[in-house]
């Protein structure tokens, strides 16, 4: 689980794993298969030196967001069984790319390769995984992370057989917010302002591609169209394997997270009977209680911050807490 209070005792029992299939493929090189594409383990994947520069690198650029012991903060968690969640499974190179095209957060692409490939060695150092020789291209796609460490995601597309398509969580859950549910509910919030039934929206000048599309459909066909859209992606927001944007897993499985979204779920028929009324102010006043529906779950796993407060920004480490302060949301 991915939390700032994670148990050490997890994390040295990380580290034991790690240590003891170290020994394992300590004893493989012995009967002649070191050498071998792929070793599960990054011991001996890195060397001193490369360590050291990283961690130099990582106070600069790092620490604030993922911490002095890597314990995570705003980040998550670089060290223990929580890092191994996700790279488990994976050949150190992922580590290295995961860190120079994404990180630092707020800088993405301003790390050379070198540095990526530094700040990777002072991680695998820190997670106690002994050195050896420099790490390199060649070498960071031959060395694997210890750890199934598939996610639910990957864990359903192995088993898709088919080769058609699934139903994924590749969105984090604000984009998902910002991308599905946020401009579908913005449709319905606008009958407070503007009657359905009256006004063809006009051609913009300039052209604009977003624009035109609402001078196509609109009206009550929108609206329904917008309900939906709601009612038909919400169940997503249970999607296993979504993460929040502070890199968090969406907490599917506390049941009044489970609770909120059926109530999102069963409001859209609200809705929908409302719509049909072709009434602007029937849909307006029911709107109010669609913000309360998203605002309950915001309340509990958006709208807070690590100090307890009430927050708006995106990227509080107290967002989507599996375990929240003050009670959950209410039922
Ligand atoms: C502004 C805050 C911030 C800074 C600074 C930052 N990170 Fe991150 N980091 C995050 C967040 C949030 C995530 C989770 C979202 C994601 O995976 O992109 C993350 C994810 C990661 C991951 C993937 C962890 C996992 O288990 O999936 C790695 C590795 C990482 N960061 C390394 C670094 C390194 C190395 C630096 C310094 C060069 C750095 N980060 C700087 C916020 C930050
Ligand atoms: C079951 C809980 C839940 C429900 C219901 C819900 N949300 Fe969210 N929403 C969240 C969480 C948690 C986040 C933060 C996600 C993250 O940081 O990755 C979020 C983020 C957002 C964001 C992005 C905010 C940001 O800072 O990036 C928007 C916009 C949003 N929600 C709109 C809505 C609207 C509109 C509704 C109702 C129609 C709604 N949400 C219903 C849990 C919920």
């Amino acid at each position: 689980m991915r939390r700032k209070g994670f148990s050490p005792a997890g994390i040295r029992c990380a580290f034991a794993v790690a240590a003891t299939l170290w020994a394992v493929v300590g004893l493989f090189s012995i009967t002649g298969l070191a050498g071998q594409a792929r070793q599960v383990t990054a011991a001996g994947s890195y060397s001193a030196a490369q360590a050291t520069r990283g961690k130099t690198l990582y106070s600069d650029q790092c620490v604030a967001c993922h911490g002095e012991m890597l314990e995570g903060v705003v980040g998550p968690p670089l060290s223990g069984s929580d890092f191994l969640v996700d790279f488990g499974g994976h050949p150190v190179a992922d580590v290295v790319q995961k860190i120079q095209s994404t990180m630092p957060q707020q800088a993405p692409g301003t790390l050379t390769r070198a540095q990526a490939t530094d700040l990777t060695a002072y991680i695998l150092q820190f997670n106690k995984y002994p050195g050896g020789p420099d790490l390199t291209d060649a070498t960071a796609t031959q060395f694997t992370l210890p750890g199934g460490g598939a996610t639910p995601a990957a864990a359903a597309a192995a088993v898709n057989t088919s080769g058609l398509p699934t139903v994924t969580a590749t969105a984090n859950l604000a984009q998902f917010m910002r991308a599905v549910t946020f401009p579908n509910a913005n449709i319905i919030f606008n009958t407070q302002l503007y009657d359905p039934g009256k006004e063809k929206p006009k051609m913009p000048i300039p052209y604009d591609y977003v624009l035109w599309g609402k001078t196509v459909y609109y009206g009550w066909e929108a609206v329904d169209e917008a309900i939906l859209a709601l009612r038909d992606t919400s169940p997503m927001l249970l999607l296993p394997g979504r993460r929040c944007q502070n890199g968090r897993p969406v907490p599917i499985q506390n049941a009044d997270f489970q609770q909120a979204v059926k109530n999102l779920v069963a409001f859209t028929d609200e809705l929908w009977k409302a719509a049909q009324t072709r009434n602007q102010e029937t849909v307006s006043d029911l709107s109010e209680k669609l913000n309360d529906t998203c605002a309950n779950c915001h309340k509990v796993y958006r709208d807070v911050s690590a100090s307890g407060g009430a927050s708006t920004g995106s990227l509080t480490a107290d967002r989507c807490n599996a375990n929240p302060k003050g009670g959950g949301v209410a039922q």
